[in-house]
């Protein structure tokens, strides 16, 4: 067996020991003679697993009890949705912050059927970097403001969050459990699985309860976050075996020394590859240093042409998913809770031979 050093953006690389785990109980999960993925998900087992993912993640990110914790359907890309549906009433307005390519993705859903402020907007920059505090032109009265806290593509993220009146809405899928965050400071937070959590297909969401009883009564009952709120999750079949393996992930989390520990972990693998690209006027790092991503970080070399060398001379390394999003060219490189210290300094070794031949 040959494991590859994955980079890739999502899905993205899993814990070893989770896999492993997850493998020894496919034919039979803890003697029921069967994988998750052939239980009911009305079954004790299934209830026990279902209700311990979502122990484990309120022990985690320190989650209040006036706060929800659903596993949801339709990845990140239906909360874009389902965020201004449930959230924004009728005639108000909600305030969006546009930092890249998936901020403005939440953007262009939140208008299909109501009003959105764009409250500040990177693109005129190439969305190198997060706005100030002060550079936010707020309503006054806005019923949320949302922000995508890290931007998979753009490689920048919020290193401090802002102090909103309205509740802040976070899109946190690239980074969700990387840091420590407090999460009183935050309306409602969601999170595709596919990068820090598991499988793609399932969202977290962890939502203020009063938040809730704002959804107006024109939404689907299937679209409203109340209704899987008082169902724990499962008011239709969930995706079990995405939840099963969240359970596993968060479980790794915590032997690891919970979110502090992996925090460190995580600051010490990006400062790694941030001092490369430093070093050099070969490496070219567009994000703003204060904005830069600890999960995403994203480069540029003199030429397409030795990028594109650089990808397959790292995957002849057994290095992979380096190449940057297709949108905006380039390089990146992810560096998510399973990525390991060994994935990072292998990385950085065949950077300084690349810079070496190529410089
Ligand atoms: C920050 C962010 N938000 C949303 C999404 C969309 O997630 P999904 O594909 O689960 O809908 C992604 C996907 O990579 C992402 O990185």
């Amino acid at each position: 067996m040959s494991r590859v050093y994955n980079f890739n953006a999502g899905p993205a690389a899993l814990p070893l020991p989770v896999l492993e785990k997850a493998q020894a109980e496919l034919l039979d999960l803890g003697g029921s003679g069967m994988s998750v993925m052939e239980m009911s998900h009305r079954s004790k087992e299934y209830a026990a697993i279902n209700d311990q993912a979502e122990a484990n993640v309120r022990k985690l990110m320190g989650i209040p009890d006036d706060y929800s914790v659903l596993f949801l359907q339709g990845g990140a890309s239906l909360q874009f949705a389902m965020v201004p549906m449930n959230l924004r009433r009728p005639g108000k307005v909600a305030d969006y912050i546009d930092t890249g390519s998936w901020s403005s993705k939440a953007i262009k859903e939140a208008k299909v059927n109501g009003s959105v402020n764009v409250a500040w907007c990177g693109k005129e920059e190439n969305y190198m970097r997060v706005p100030k505090e002060s550079e936010l032109n707020l309503t006054p009265g806005a019923e949320y403001v949302h922000i995508c806290s890290n931007e998979t593509i753009g490689g920048i993220r919020y290193p401090t969050f802002p102090k909103t009146e309205a509740p802040l809405v976070a899109d946190m899928s690239s980074e969700i459990m990387s840091r420590v965050i407090d999460v009183t400071q935050f309306g409602l937070i969601y999170a595709g699985a596919q990068k820090n959590l598991g499988p793609s297909g399932l969202a977290l969401v962890i939502v203020r309860k009063d938040l809730m009883e704002r959804c107006p009564e024109d939404v689907p009952i299937f679209l409203r976050y109340s209704t899987h709120a008082e169902e724990k999750s499962l008011y239709n079949t969930p995706n079990t075996w995405a939840v099963y393996i969240l359970k596993l992930v968060t479980e790794w989390l915590d032997s690891l020394g919970g979110i502090p520990a992996i925090q460190r972990i995580n600051e010490k693998k990006a400062q790694t590859l941030y001092n490369v690209l430093d070093s050099s006027d070969f490496w070219r790092t567009p994000a703003d240093k204060e904005s830069r991503s600890i999960m995403n970080v994203v480069w540029r070399l003199p030429s397409e042409e030795l990028e594109e060398l650089f990808v397959s001379e790292a995957k002849k390394e057994g290095m992979v998913g380096l190449k940057g999003h297709r949108s905006v060219g380039g390089l990146r490189a992810s560096l998510y809770n399973a990525v390991g210290q060994d994935a990072v300094d292998a990385l950085v070794s065949f950077m300084k031979e690349f810079e070496r031949k190529h410089g």
